[in-house]
């Protein structure tokens, strides 16, 4: 009886879950919660700004890389530096779900169904104009829509990309969307020679299957061989990259462990060719690539994993392909916006849980409990459990805001702008 029961309300719960993308279709104006202007996508968007969004602020690693990017000419549009940077005329919009991350770990629970909500709802943040501010504790609708949405989580990109496509085809936008995954099969193709790959990323990533996947097909249609592909996901990396008091370890602790049981499932999985080429498939990792080789540097003379990994690597930083990824789009799209605008700025969103919401569960440090947030089910668009904020230095946790200063100096700067 009681089994009947879970399956009427699994049932019915199903039968009411909303669609996003025809509750975003049935809100044009973009009032709604998880809805956005319609009509502001039927002019041309060219002057309108990159949207680049992640699970928290791990993808300023690749806004870093779009900001950096000198690898095209800016007129001719031919490969080659012209000591401008690439992205010169265009001004960026980055939203980080820091109140709903770590993405890499909804798979393990089993709720990639509402990860794939979360992912749906990001972009949509991007495409309107909707935002909550805090001061006045109210929405406002003034931000502006973007042209391009660059998923710069690997997570986000492995569990959501091929839905925002399919929205956005839905809604009959002319919104190109680049995300890393694909970008770093990219880079595969580039950097790879003999011997196998081994793909380093959150327990989600790893769990999707997705780099296997897209390093395969780009591979494959580009008429090479196929490599062995190994996989280990981390939990804890990205959390001590960042300084997360909760973990105890130290980045190279971490790293060398992380290295370790890459490689034990390498030799576990039986294959013969070595580890030659490194995937740095999370936003975090190419912040400690550093440590990363280190540690396989040691494990190298370990009699055990002799002979499995090759006497150089080479690293694929996702983040890198993603920009010139973007820029090949927004060339062939003819979106590339050439003159910059001297008053117009970059702007920085995350999310917070909702203020208004007296009923959720809220930890000492103001985050969602981790029980709460993990155990929601897709299909409720009514309530809001979090809003996005301007993402000023106070709701970055000071060692975040150091390691931002340190390691990504194009970002500190449009930060501080
Ligand atoms: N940004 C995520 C990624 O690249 C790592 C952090 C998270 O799990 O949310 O996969």
């Amino acid at each position: 009886m009681k089994k009947l029961l879970t399956l009427f309300l699994l049932l019915g719960r199903s039968v009411m879950a909303v669609d996003l993308k025809e509750h975003a279709a049935a809100h044009p104006s973009g009032a709604a919660a998880y809805s956005f202007d319609m009509a502001a996508y039927r002019e041309d968007t060219r002057h309108l700004p990159i949207g680049v969004f992640d699970s928290g602020i791990g993808g300023l690693t690749v806004l870093e890389a779009i900001l950096s990017l000198d690898v095209f000419h800016n007129d001719s549009l031919k490969p080659g530096a012209d000591g401008k940077p690439d992205f010169a005329g265009e001004r960026f919009i980055y939203f980080g779900d820091q109140a709903n991350m770590p993405y890499g770990n909804y798979s393990s629970v089993g709720r990639t169904d509402y990860l794939r909500e979360l992912i749906v709802k990001d972009a949509i943040f991007l495409l309107g104009r909707r935002w909550f501010d805090p001061i006045s504790g109210s929405f406002r609708q003034d931000k502006p829509p973007v042209k391009a949405i660059v998923i710069a989580c690997n997570t986000a990109t492995a569990y959501g990309i091929e839905d925002i496509r399919t929205a956005l085809k839905h809604w009959g936008l002319p919104v190109i969307v680049v995300g890393v995954v694909e970008a770093g099969a990219r880079g595969v193709q580039e950097a790879h020679g003999e011997g196998a790959v081994g793909v380093l990323a959150t327990v989600g990533t790893c769990a999707s299957g997705a780099y296997p996947r897209a390093i395969g097909q780009t591979l494959g249609l580009a008429g090479r061989s196929i490599p062995a592909v190994t996989q280990q996901g981390s939990a804890n990396l990205a959390g001590v990259i960042e300084g997360d008091p909760a973990f105890k370890e130290s980045v190279a602790e971490r790293c060398g462990l992380d290295a370790r049981a890459l490689v034990t499932a390498h030799l576990q999985s039986g294959a013969n060719a070595p580890l030659s080429t490194i995937v740095l498939g999370c936003t975090h990792f190419p912040l400690a690539q550093t440590e990363i080789d280190s540690a396989f540097v040691k494990l190298r003379s370990e009699a055990a994993f002799e002979g499995l990994i090759a006497p150089t690597l080479s690293y694929v930083n996702p983040a890198e392909w993603t920009a010139r990824e973007l820029f090949r789009a927004l060339a062939s799209a003819k979106l590339r916006n050439h003159q910059a605008q001297n008053n117009a700025k970059d702007s920085f969103y995350i999310s917070i849980p909702n203020p208004i919401r007296k009923d959720l569960p809220i930890t000492a440090e103001g985050a969602l409990d981790k029980v709460f947030k993990y155990g929601r089910l897709p299909g409720d668009l009514q309530r809001e459990d979090t809003v996005n904020v301007p993402m000023t230095p106070e709701r970055i946790p000071m060692t975040t805001r150091k390691l931002i200063e340190t390691k990504l100096p194009q970002v500190w700067q449009r930060l501080g702008r």
